[in-house]
Order: structure tokens, then C-alpha cells, then sequence
């Protein structure tokens, strides 16, 4: 019998069928609702390998009822939807996808930046609706991108993707992150800089730290309140680094000038949110590494991590390290 590896969305055929001489390959239904968690519960049951997307939660329930579990690899950089503590216990490998969508996700943190800082929807819908009058000397100004300050807060690949293209708009870098990154110093003249002093002098602030204890609610309403009054927030991370509470408090109170967002504290975001309601705010629905080939790539990393993991071999892109220990 083929090894078994479920797949929590549909994926596209091309990034399958090389893998299904050697592996038996489900998938669920559809591409754009989640499995529901019964079926996840039965698939894990039977499943030698779980090709999950960052919506699933892949908590204890789920590694447990995997009895021949033997390797879950996610479709994202991010893992923070899944137990790796329980799976540590269980001896199965966690894979991710970081490296193939570093610039795909880092062209997106920058447009959505400069979308914020022009306004661009705003001024498209203006068009689209009807709404352009006449040209007028201050309509739709928004701000200066080029020789401001940005502050990425989060330097791994991605921000130091993000930080290489700030340079080309001529602007000054900071970064705070846990551990100092000499080559992007050297490299990108990025200044590295307190957590404090990076919110009180960027005009853009850039989050794109991993959720884990220590960022989980980073951003408070002390901190907005540090930032200028023209500051533009941009969190391409995870969403609930962001107290949104205070994030919509900073934007109506003139805390802050602008926000604009990829991820939130609850995906889908509700459209009854009050951020929504904001003319400030760009949303969109956390499409960071969401280009076509870019896409593709992942979903085939994810495989290949599998079949590696199923064949004995050491994954790719492997999250818990200490599976190695546990295995041998
Ligand atoms: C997306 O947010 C990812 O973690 O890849
Ligand atoms: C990983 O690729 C990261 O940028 O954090």
C-alpha cells in the first residue's frame, strides 16, 4: 500500500501528480472553504503525511488521533497554527515554506505600504464610483514614501527583503529584532534600534514578526501612542502581535495617520469590524506569498518535505529540529 497524505484544500494538479506514482493523494473538496475539523480528525486518523494550510489548527486532537502521523508540512512560513510541542512528543517532523516566498511576500508588505501611504484604493474606488469631479491641487494627497524612515520590526528573510527594497526609495532603515543581523547592517545600512526608539521615529513601521508568546499583543496603545501622528502602520505578520482595539483607538484619536493590513486576529476578518469602517485602513485577506508561482513552489516544498519525512529522509525545510533527535 502507497503511504497516505491528506491534503486540507484542493490543490492545483500540476502540484500533485508527480507525487502520486509514489504516494496515494486526497485532497478536500474545495479551494476555498476550510476542512471541516471532523473530517480532519478522520483523515489524520489514516493519514501517513497532512498537507495543511496556515487556517487549520493542528493542535493536539489532531496529532493524537494520527496514528501513523508521521510528518505535517504547512503551505506557509508561519507555523503558529500548529502544536509543536505535541508533536515533538509524537516524533512527528514539522516542515514549512520559508525562503521560496521571501520576495513574493516582501512585494507584498511593499506595495501594501506604498497602496497605504497613496491611497490608492481609496482614490481607485473614487473613480470606479463616479466620484472625480475635477482635479484639485490636495486631492487624495497622501504621503511621501521615498527618504522617510521605515522600521521593520521582525528582520528575518522577509524584512531583510523588505529593507533591500527600501533602499531603492532612499530610505533610512531601523530594525529591532531578537538577535542582531550584521549583514543586513552591512549590506542595507540598516540601524538597529530599541523596540521603543524604532515606533518613536519611523514614519513607516513594518510588522512582520512571527506570533509567538513574546509578540503576541506587541502592539498596544502605549506603543501607538509613542508613534508620530503621521505614522503609517503596515502588519504583514500575524494579526494578533496587533491589539486591534487599540489599533482602531490610534486611528481614530489621530495617534496615527494610517494602517494597512494583511492578517488579523481573525481570518476572516468580520466586515462589521470597526477597523473596516475606517477610510485609513487598507485590509486585505492575508495574501502575503500569493503570487501564482510563488504558490505553486510552496505546495510543491510541502510534498517534497513529505515524501522525504515518508522516506526516511531529512526534510527540506524542517521546523522541529529536535525531530531528528527523536527519530534516529
Ligand atoms: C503566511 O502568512 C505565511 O506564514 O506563509
Ligand atoms: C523567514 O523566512 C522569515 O522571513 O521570517
Amino acid at each position: 500500500m502507497k503511504p497516505y497524505i491528506y491534503v486540507t484544500r484542493k490543490l492545483p494538479k500540476e502540484a500533485i501528480e508527480r507525487f502520486e506514482a509514489e504516494f496515494e493523494i486526497n485532497m478536500w473538496d474545495y479551494e476555498d472553504v476550510p476542512v471541516p475539523r471532523e473530517i480532519l480528525i478522520k483523515e489524520a486518523m489514516k493519514a501517513d503525511a497532512l498537507l495543511t494550510m496556515l487556517s487549520d489548527s493542528i493542535d493536539e486532537t489532531i496529532l493524537n488521533a494520527g496514528e501513523n502521523l508521521k510528518v505535517v508540512a504547512n503551505l506557509a512560513v508561519g507555523f503558529d497554527n500548529i502544536n509543536v510541542e505535541a508533536a515533538n512528543k509524537r516524533g512527528i517532523a514539522v516542515c514549512n515554506t520559508p525562503d521560496v516566498l521571501t520576495d513574493t511576500t516582501a512585494d507584498l508588505a511593499f506595495s501594501l505600504l506604498m497602496a497605504t501611504a497613496r491611497r490608492i484604493v481609496e482614490a481607485a474606488e473614487m473613480v470606479k464610483q463616479g466620484e472625480w469631479k475635477s482635479w484639485s491641487p490636495l486631492l487624495l494627497a497622501g504621503s511621501d514614501i521615498h527618504h522617510k524612515t521605515i522600521g521593520i520590526v521582525g528582520m528575518g528573510k522577509i524584512g531583510s527583503a523588505v529593507a533591500r527594497r527600501a533602499t531603492g526609495f532612499e530610505m533610512e532603515i531601523l530594525y529591532h529584532n531578537r538577535t542582531r543581523k550584521p549583514e543586513v547592517e552591512k549590506e542595507l545600512g540598516a540601524v538597529y534600534s530599541s523596540f521603543e526608539d524604532l515606533v518613536m521615529k519611523s514614519d513607516f513601521i513594518v510588522c512582520l514578526t512571527p506570533l509567538t508568546n513574546e509578540t503576541r499583543n506587541l502592539f498596544t496603545r502605549e506603543v501607538f501612542k509613542k508613534m508620530k501622528s503621521s505614522a503609517i502602520f503596515i502588519n504583514v505578520g500575524r494579526g494578533p502581535v496587533v491589539d486591534e482595539e487599540a489599533l482602531y483607538e490610534a486611528l481614530v484619536d489621530g495617534d496615527i495617520a494610517a494602517a494597512g493590513l494583511d492578517v488579523f486576529v481573525k481570518e476572516p476578518i468580520s466586515a462589521e469590524h470597526p477597523l473596516l469602517k475606517l477610510s485609513n485602513v487598507i485590509a486585505i485577506p492575508h495574501i502575503g506569498s500569493s503570487s501564482v508561482e510563488t504558490r505553486v513552489i510552496m505546495m510543491k516544498l510541502c510534498l517534497e518535505n513529505s515524501k522525504a519525512v515518508l522516506n526516511g529522509e531529512e526534510p527540506k525545510t524542517l521546523v522541529n529540529k529536535e525531530w531528528k533527535a527523536l527519530v534516529k
